[in-house]
């Protein structure tokens, strides 16, 4: 099999990566539990385009022979975020409280299958994160069997459990997780979820 190459895009370069990553996105995405078909893919392109406009926008594309074999892309969401209002659970105003520097959101993370277990999400995973003066990372995650690997993963790279979050009332429920990088600001507290 040919070796991977892990590289990271930054805001208008790593825009321009949809285009590279799509095929990859469309295979994964097929799988249960996501089953995604045309219409969830235009959807995700132009979420995609959203988000390429929000700070700290990052891509990390993994490569092997030419062809993309995992994405990983996310942004740090700004003071006015709805990330935290959709647990369902709301943690303390003062850990919810975002100033566009406080927190990299991890929105996608997913590498093709017979890629799968050598390691291309834990890379892509730290290119995503690397030098990032973020206190933590956010992300959710489904809690279908499905998504298992996906769960272990985050749980294996330090993430804990927030509580459930759901983003839209015709969304699904995601579980949503975070990784402290570093100590929160004096006022900030830790959520009892
Ligand atoms: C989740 C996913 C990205 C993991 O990719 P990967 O390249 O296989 O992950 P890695 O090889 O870097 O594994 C990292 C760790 O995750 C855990 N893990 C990954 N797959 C696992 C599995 N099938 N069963 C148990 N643990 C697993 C292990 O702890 C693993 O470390 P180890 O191999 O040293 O034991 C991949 O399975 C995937 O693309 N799934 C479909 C898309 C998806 O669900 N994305 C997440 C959306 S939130």
């Amino acid at each position: 099999m040919d070796e991977v190459t892990v590289r990271c895009f930054d805001g208008g370069a790593a825009a321009e990566t949809l285009e590279a990553f799509l095929p990859a996105y469309r295979e994964i995405y097929v799988e249960p539990p996501y089953r995604e078909g045309p219409e969830d893919i235009a959807g995700f392109a132009g979420l995609f385009a959203v988000h390429a406009g929000r700070p700290g926008f990052r891509v990390a594309l993994a490569v092997a022979g030419g062809e993309v074999v995992g994405f990983g892309y996310g942004f740090r969401p700004p003071p006015d975020t709805g990330w935290w209002r959709n647990l369902l659970r709301p943690p303390p105003a003062a850990f919810a409280a975002e100033d566009g520097q406080r927190t990299f959101a991890v929105v996608e993370l997913a590498v093709r299958k017979p890629w799968r277990r050598q390691g291309v999400a834990r890379r892509l995973h730290a290119a995503l994160l690397a030098g990032l003066a973020v206190e933590r990372v956010a992300l959710t995650v489904r809690p279908e069997p499905g998504a298992a690997p996906a769960r272990a993963a985050y749980e294996s790279w330090g993430y804990r459990k927030l509580g459930r979050s759901q983003p839209g009332s015709a969304a699904p429920v995601y579980e949503a997780v975070v990784l402290r990088l570093r100590p929160p600001a004096a006022d900030g507290t830790a959520p009892t979820a």
